[in-house]
């Protein structure tokens, strides 16, 4: 089974982790299918729109905790694909739509800063535990939260780990809409195909100008990585990581 899928619908490219036994944590091959399928819509004029979802359960665990471990046991260098999917996300021009159930952690909740329109089951939960784990907070989050929800509600998300759930992240902006679990599908492709039936030229240039500077995105993402791969390999971040892969359930 694909652990990422990517389909067309029409005009709205559909990139889907699939990875339910783990709730959708991103593994190295996870990140870079979803690379492919964001970069692969700039390349084509007849996909206007590209919509990112999860399971029914779940939308994404964060990065997967082990390969986090293998970095750091490695030489702990965020890894390409992991490199290449935060590119994409900034780099991309066409507009994301995010449909999200169940967990948005880590990198499944900073994603979101990236996208134009997100529907979020009225279960859903937004966490970034990084610091908590002993890392920082990234994807260009600490340039782009405090934008959108003030530095307070930033701080409490990013870095005193404080969850959010579906009403509090739309009240924050991080979130258009809140529809009941089995409605959040439809919700998100319905209106992905409204922003693909704009005039696609108008749509491109309008949301360039919204988003703001690229470069600047590019480069607090760099610094981010930076200081995210010096915590990779503290011994606080090994303690969090092998004390959530030893926990009992
Ligand atoms: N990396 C690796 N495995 C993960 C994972 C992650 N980020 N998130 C979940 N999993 C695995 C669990 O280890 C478990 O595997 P197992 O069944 O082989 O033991 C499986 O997915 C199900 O997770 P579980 O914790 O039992 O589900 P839950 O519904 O009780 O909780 C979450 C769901 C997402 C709240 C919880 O799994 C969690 O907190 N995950 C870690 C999130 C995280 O810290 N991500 C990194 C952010 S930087």
């Amino acid at each position: 089974m694909d652990e990422v899928t990517v389909s067309d619908d029409g005009p709205v490219r559909v990139v889907r982790m699939n990875r339910p036994n783990k709730k959708n944590a991103l593994t190295f091959a996870m990140y870079d299918a979803m690379a492919t399928g964001i970069e692969g819509a700039q390349q084509d004029p007849a996909l206007r729109c590209i919509l990112l979802a999860g399971s029914p359960t779940d939308f994404c665990a964060g990065n997967d905790i082990e390969n986090f471990v293998q970095t750091a046991n490695d030489d702990g260098v965020l890894r390409t694909p992991v490199i290449r999917f935060l590119h994409a996300l900034a780099r991309g021009e066409k507009p994301l739509v995010a449909a999200v159930q169940g967990n948005a952690v880590g990198i499944g909740t900073t994603m979101l800063l990236h996208c134009d329109h997100v529907v979020a089951s009225s279960q859903a939960r937004l966490a970034t535990p990084f610091v908590g784990l002993g890392i920082l907070p990234e994807a260009g989050s600490t340039l782009i939260a405090p934008r959108l929800m003030g530095h307070a509600r930033a701080f409490s998300l990013l870095v005193m780990g404080r969850p959010m759930n579906a009403e509090d992240a739309k009240s924050a902006g991080l979130i258009n809409l809140v529809v009941a679990p089995d409605a959040v599908d439809a919700e998100a492709i319905k209106a992905a195909r409204e922003i693909a039936a704009l005039p696609p030229h108008g749509v491109l240039a309008a949301r360039k100008l919204l988003r703001g500077s690229r470069d600047d995105v590019l480069k607090r993402m760099h610094e981010e990585n930076s200081l995210f791969q010096a915590r990779l390999r503290t011994e606080e971040a090994r303690g969090a990581f092998e004390a959530f892969l030893s926990r009992k359930h």
